[in-house]
């Protein structure tokens, strides 16, 4: 199948929040994302659409988050939301998105992504527990979910600390 990943335009944004309605079967991810874009830190380069044939049918959004430590705040990037159409899952769609991404992060130099999901989809990206560096969750999710992956060598290296998101994050639910 192919798919082309870009940036999102200005004319996909209604099909990314139907994406999202569906993939999640409820409307919170994709009010998220419509949020998100409204908040000046909202980085378009990073909020990425999957096309097969001129349609749209999964979208990613990388969003800048900080990784709080007492006074020390660390810059990262948050993977949330994403979602593929349900009839395209499991076609190597998501696995697509994810690795633009994290590449395209790279290029404008951040040093880790890290993600609220499932244990056994993330690693194969190079995800790992965020444990492995103290990194901790503000929400009250299972430790196995919070994963972090470092996109430069030691990119988390000292980086401690719990994960401010901003707080559009909070009426998600
Ligand atoms: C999570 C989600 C975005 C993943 O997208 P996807 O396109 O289905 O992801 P992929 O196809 O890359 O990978 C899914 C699985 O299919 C497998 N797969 C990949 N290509 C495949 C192919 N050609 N044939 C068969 N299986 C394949 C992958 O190995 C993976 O297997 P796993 O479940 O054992 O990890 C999608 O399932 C979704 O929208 N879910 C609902 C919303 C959600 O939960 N979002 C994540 C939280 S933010």
């Amino acid at each position: 199948m192919t798919v082309e990943i870009r940036y999102e335009k200005d004319t996909d944004i209604e099909k990314i929040s139907y994406i999202n309605n569906l993939a999640f079967g409820q409307t919170n991810e994709g009010m998220l994302v419509e949020k998100l874009r409204l908040n000046p830190k909202f980085i378009k380069q990073l909020s990425l659409v999957a096309v097969k044939d001129d349609t749209v049918i999964g979208h990613i959004l990388f969003f800048p988050i900080v990784i709080e430590n007492g006074s020390k705040q660390h810059k990262s990037l948050a993977l949330a939301p994403m979602s593929v159409l349900p009839e395209f899952q499991k076609k190597g769609v998501g696995s697509k998105l994810i690795k633009k991404g994290l590449k395209i992060a790279k290029g404008l130099k951040y040093k880790s992504v890290i993600v609220l999901g499932h244990k056994d989809y993330y690693p194969k990206f190079g995800f790992l527990p965020a444990s492995n560096w103290g990194i901790k969750s503000p929400f009250n999710v299972p430790e196995d979910v919070s994963m972090a992956v470092e996109l430069t060598e030691k990119g988390l290296k000292d980086v401690s600390g719990v994960v401010r998101y901003p707080k559009e994050f909070d009426e998600v639910g």
